[in-house]
C-alpha cells in the first residue's frame, strides 16, 4: 500500500501534475526541490527543499516514504540517498531513445537508468518523447528572429506532460515493474509543420528557413532515434495543447 510518496521536482512541468494526480488519489505528498516552492505545507502536501546534485536534504526528504518519483537528474545522490531510506520504490522519468542519440545528456540518462537498475533499489524507469510544452519553448525561441531557422529532417512525437504525470502517479501507486513500454504523443511531426501549428496559434509569421545541423546528434535526430511511432499511445495532438494553452503562450 503506498501512503506517502516523495515527487522530487515537484514543481516542475511534469512534477507538479504528479503531485497533483497523488494528492488527488488520497496519497500523503512530499514536493523536494531547491527552494522555488511555497515552503511548509499546503493541503496534504508537504514542500521541502533538497539538492539532487550536493544530496543536500535528501535523507530526511525520503525518511519513511514508500515510493518516490524523481523528476530530475542526475540520481547519483538520490539512489544511494533511497537506500540508506529503507528503499522506497523509485520511479524515474526517462527519455525514448537515449541510447540512439549521443547527445550529451541522454547519455547522463543513460547512465542514471543503470544506476538505478544496477542498485537493489525496488524501481519502475518510464521513458517519453518530449512534452508538447518543450516542443513549444524551443519554436518560441526559434520564432524570436524574423527568419526562423528549424533543423532539416528532424521530427518530433511530442507528449502532453499532463499524461506523462498522470502515468508517473499511477506507476509510482504500483509494484516496481523494472522498464515499461515507452510512451509517446499521438503523431510523428515534421518541424516544418510544428512550427506551422506554433505560428498560427501565437499569431505569427515567419519565414522558415531549414538548416542542416551536422555531426552525429544532427544525424541521430534525422534518423527518428528518439521517436517511438510503436508507442503512440498519448491522446492530446500537438495542436490541442496548443489551443489550450493558448494563453500562456501569448506571453
Ligand atoms: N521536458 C521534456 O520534454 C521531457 C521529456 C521526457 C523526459 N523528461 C524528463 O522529465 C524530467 C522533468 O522534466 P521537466 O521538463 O518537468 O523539468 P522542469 O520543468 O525543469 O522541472 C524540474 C524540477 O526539478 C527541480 N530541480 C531542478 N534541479 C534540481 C536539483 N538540483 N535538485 C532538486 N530539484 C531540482 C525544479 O525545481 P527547483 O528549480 O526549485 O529546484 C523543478 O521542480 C527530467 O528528468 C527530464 O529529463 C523531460
Amino acid at each position: 500500500m503506498t501512503n506517502r510518496v516523495l515527487v522530487v521536482g515537484g514543481t516542475g512541468r511534469v512534477g507538479r501534475i504528479v503531485v497533483q494526480r497523488l494528492h488527488d488519489a488520497g496519497v500523503q505528498v512530499r514536493v523536494l526541490s531547491r527552494g522555488h516552492h511555497p515552503g511548509g505545507s499546503a493541503g496534504a502536501v508537504q514542500y521541502v527543499t533538497g539538492d539532487v546534485t550536493t544530496g543536500a536534504g535528501l535523507a530526511e526528504a525520503l525518511d519513511g516514504v514508500d515510493a518516490a518519483v524523481a523528476c530530475v537528474d542526475p540520481m547519483d545522490q538520490l539512489v544511494p540517498a533511497a537506500l540508506a531510506a529503507g528503499t522506497p520504490h523509485l520511479v524515474y522519468i526517462s527519455i525514448v531513445g537515449i541510447e540512439k542519440v549521443p547527445f550529451s545528456y541522454y547519455q547522463r540518462k543513460l547512465a542514471d537508468e543503470k544506476l538505478i537498475a544496477d542498485s537493489g533499489v525496488p524501481w519502475t524507469v518510464l521513458r517519453t518523447t518530449q512534452f508538447h510544452d518543450f516542443v513549444a519553448a524551443g519554436l518560441r525561441m526559434l520564432a524570436k528572429s524574423p527568419v526562423m531557422p528549424l533543423p532539416a529532417g528532424w521530427s518530433f512525437q511530442p507528449v502532453d506532460a499532463r499524461e506523462v504525470g498522470a502515468a508517473l502517479a499511477e506507476l509510482a501507486l504500483g509494484e516496481p515493474a523494472g522498464r515499461v513500454p515507452d510512451m509517446g504523443g499521438p503523431e510523428v511531426l515534421g518541424v516544418g509543420e510544428l512550427a506551422g501549428l506554433y505560428l498560427a496559434a501565437v499569431g505569427k509569421h515567419r519565414l522558415r528557413v531549414s538548416l542542416p545541423v551536422p555531426g552525429r546528434v544532427g544525424r541521430a535526430f534525422r534518423s527518428g532515434g528518439h521517436l517511438t511511432p510503436d508507442r503512440a499511445v498519448g491522446t492530446v495532438p500537438f495542436g490541442r495543447y496548443l489551443a489550450d494553452a493558448a494563453a500562456d503562450l501569448q506571453r
